[in-house]
């Protein structure tokens, strides 16, 4: 199993380019289920999770051509399996994002339920719940869901919590419905804007993505389409902390400062000079960061995704934060390792104490998950001496070639086996 060996106490700068992001590019390649024609899409970053939904694509009949260079081609003219295993949906809970398009275009699907994750419970009841509402008849059989609908109607949908993929799913299933479907307290993540986008260059009729409220208005069927994946915020936040963290200077190209809002303003607090050009950042750490508090939340909200590596730079920060996280309940197996390299951490329920420490110590630590793993590599960076992160597998799930731009960017970095 691969592990990351990084030699801290490296001060980062350089220039890095930022790749797709990943939880634009999974709901973007499952957009093509809902048609017959091709969908080209370009700057898709080369991850697992963008390989697994290739594969599951391609067990369902589509044709996926991946040239290895960001440009994909989906062919999904004929499909002949209308179903996500559980081998796949085990190791991708997005696999969920299949099961919206599949109904529309073919009126069944069968998808496994995720099952637990390391983050939490994540169920997909609301994705259930919405279906349901726009007629579709659905039932739970052997740890499947099964579900049927000769033709999707349009509906008033209210999200009793704000969900992600949940928003996505029911947004594909309407696109092909008969009449107007209505998404209040919709997630207004970049990403579903984004997928809205590439379903209306499909010929999909859909406005207010990017809002609480979206609309759809229902249309026969879509057509071929060229779309071009937007940049990772996560990612490029990630590297934003990794800088902050080591008193670093960088420039991180190819991102949207407007989709970094709310994470650029913590680490302006926590002592960052950061000037932003119209798709790259400057940060500039003159000195220790000083310690700062967040709550996570919906967008536009401190994203969840980054409060592990928020966390990583209030470990060696100056003075006390308190971190609270709502979206996910079980999101702090980070801090249990971080506490293993010296970090002073008090969890108590949702909410964790952070102590800042002059430096962390080098130390034998393991990844539990995606964001989990890239806070361990900030808190590596910024630590005295030797750091291994076992479990990196995850990493590959999100990050495209990490270690080669941490490299870039003057950090002692290698995979060992
Ligand atoms: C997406 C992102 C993930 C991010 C998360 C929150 C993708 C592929 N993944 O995940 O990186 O961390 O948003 O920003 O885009 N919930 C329910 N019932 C449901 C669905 C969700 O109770 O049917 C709850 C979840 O348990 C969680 C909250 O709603 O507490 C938000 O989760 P959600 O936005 O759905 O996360 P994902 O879409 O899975």
């Amino acid at each position: 199993m691969d592990k990351l060996v990084i030699e801290g106490g490296v001060r980062l700068a350089g220039e890095v380019d930022i790749s797709g992001a990943k939880n634009a590019a999974l709901p973007v390649l499952c957009a093509a289920i809902l048609s017959a024609e091709p969908l080209e899409l370009a700057n898709v970053p080369r991850l697992r999770d963008v390989a697994t939904t290739e594969k599951l694509l391609g067990q369902m009949g589509a044709s996926v051509a991946d040239r290895g260079d960001g440009s994909v081609v989906i062919d999904c003219a004929q499909l002949a399996r209308l179903e996500a295993p559980y081998e796949l949906v085990r190791t991708m809970r997005a696999s969920i994002l299949v099961l919206g398009p599949m109904l529309a275009r073919h009126g069944r699907a069968r998808v496994s339920l995720p099952g637990g994750c390391a983050i939490g419970q994540r169920p997909v009841d609301l994705h259930i719940k919405g279906l349901q509402a726009l007629g579709a008849e659905i039932s739970i059989e052997h740890g499947y869901i099964e579900a049927r609908a000769p033709r999707l109607r349009g509906a008033r949908i209210f999200m009793d919590i704000v969900s992600v993929t949940g928003t996505e799913n029911l947004m594909m299933a309407a696109v092909l419905a008969q009449g107007r479907t209505v998404i209040e307290n919709a997630a207004r993540e970049p990403e579903v804007a984004e997928l809205a986008h590439c379903l209306n260059a499909m010929g999909a009729r859909v406005s207010g993505a990017g809002e609480s409220e979206i609309v759809i208005d229902g249309v026969d069927r879509l057509h071929r389409a060229q779309w071009r994946i937007m940049p990772d915020r996560i990612e490029a936040g990630t590297f934003l902390a990794a800088a902050a963290a080591t008193r670093g200077e960088v420039l991180v190209r190819g991102a949207n400062p407007a989709h970094l809002s709310a994470v650029l303003d913590k680490l302006r607090e926590a002592g960052a000079r950061i000037d932003t050009g119209a798709d790259s950042i400057h940060l500039l750490m003159p000195e220790r960061a000083r310690a700062v508090s967040v709550r996570t939340a919906p967008y536009p909200g401190f994203a969840t995704d980054m409060q592990a590596q928020l966390m990583a730079l209030d470990c060696v920060a100056e003075g006390t934060a308190t971190i609270v996280e709502t979206i996910f309940e079980n999101r702090f197996m980070h801090a249990l390792e971080m506490k293993r390299m010296g970090a002073q951490i008090e969890i108590d329920g949702n909410t964790a104490i952070v102590q800042g420490v002059p430096a962390l110590d080098g130390a034998a630590v393991m990844a539990t998950d995606l964001r989990a793993s890239a806070s361990l590599i900030i808190a590596a960076l910024a630590a005295r001496g030797e750091t291994v992160i076992d479990r990196i597998y995850h990493l590959d799930r999100g990050y495209e070639a990490i270690e080669r731009k941490l490299s870039g960017l003057g950090a002692r970095i290698r995979r060992a086996a």
